[in-house]
């Protein structure tokens, strides 16, 4: 279209804004045009209608392990093993896939097993060997499964550890089963209640159930006292609110925020908060 209006305008004319109007919409669209070929094989292919799933980016990857470094003080390279370690275990992907086709479960799920973000939750689990995971929003179970995973894997080398997932809904965590279960339980009502009722000292705490700012404050506020001396905190949800970036402010903790990127998915994608402490 460039070389087009070149050859044939005059150059007085190349740069009257209603001429040039045309190719920088062309041009601008043609970062999102690829989007749309996405959604649609998308919308053929795939049975999910929310709580997508995709693989990351190579980049966005080597990213990731970058920011858990900075958040776990370990180095680039243990960190990248653990994000590998995941997207290897060819049992746990097997387990997930096997669920997901069975017949009559309550979700829509897509008979593969790709973990997005959740990668990052793992390396955490597998680098600060918590004793106590706590994840509020569980759905089909897929992060409870992997942090299960990790827990797993934390014991064979000696380190215990336990997850308590919180979900409203009665059928949730359907892929939280057979030999992850002995790491794990689900606590089914609203999670500010039980988060009220859970006694002991929490190391990790992920935010992934009712999305609105208020509640995810709610929650933090409500685990503020039975945080461990170097727990840390990741939300789901810090792509739309600043709650755990405000939340850190407050209780003289450091914040980062990891965004995202989906490997050919339409996605946008979300991202992890990250809130650790300073001399933890
Ligand atoms: C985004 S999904 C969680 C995804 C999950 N963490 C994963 O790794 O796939 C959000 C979940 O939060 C649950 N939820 C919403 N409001 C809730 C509340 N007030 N208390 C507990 N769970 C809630 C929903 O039932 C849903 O299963």
């Amino acid at each position: 279209m460039k070389n087009f209006l070149k050859r044939f305008l005059p150059v007085g004319v190349r740069r009257l804004p209603i001429v040039r109007f045309l190719p920088r919409i062309l041009y601008a669209s043609s970062y999102y045009n690829r989007r749309y070929w996405e959604i649609l094989k998308w919308g053929f292919r795939s049975r999910e209608d929310s709580n997508f799933t995709y693989d990351l980016t190579d980049l966005n990857i080597q990213y990731l392990a970058w920011a858990l470094s900075v958040a776990t003080r370990k180095t680039y390279s243990e960190i990248h093993g653990y994000l590998q370690e995941a997207r290897n275990d060819f049992e746990l992907q097997r387990h997930v896939i096997e669920m997901a086709r069975k017949p009559g479960q309550a979700y829509a799920a897509d008979p593969r097993c790709v973990f997005g973000r959740r990668l990052g939750w793992y390396a955490v689990v597998r680098a600060m060997k918590p004793r106590a995971v706590l994840e509020t929003g569980v759905d089909k179970g897929l992060g409870a499964v992997l942090l299960c995973s990790a827990l797993l894997r934390n014991s064979e080398e000696g380190y215990d550890g336990r997850y308590y997932g919180t979900d409203i809904n009665g059928e949730a965590g359907y892929l939280l089963c057979r030999k992850y279960r002995r790491f794990g339980e689900i606590l089914y009502g609203d999670s500010i209640q039980s988060l009220k009722r859970f006694r002991g000292t929490i190391d990790l705490f992920i935010h992934d159930s009712d999305h609105s700012a208020e509640y995810e404050y709610q929650e933090y506020q409500t685990i503020s006292g039975k945080l461990g001396r170097k727990a840390i905190i990741l939300s789901d949800n810090s792509h739309v609110t600043d709650r755990l970036a405000v939340f850190s402010l407050e209780n003289g903790r450091r914040f980062l925020f990891f965004p995202e990127v989906p490997k050919d998915h339409w996605y946008p994608g979300g991202g992890i908060g990250i809130s650790f402490c300073v001399d933890g």
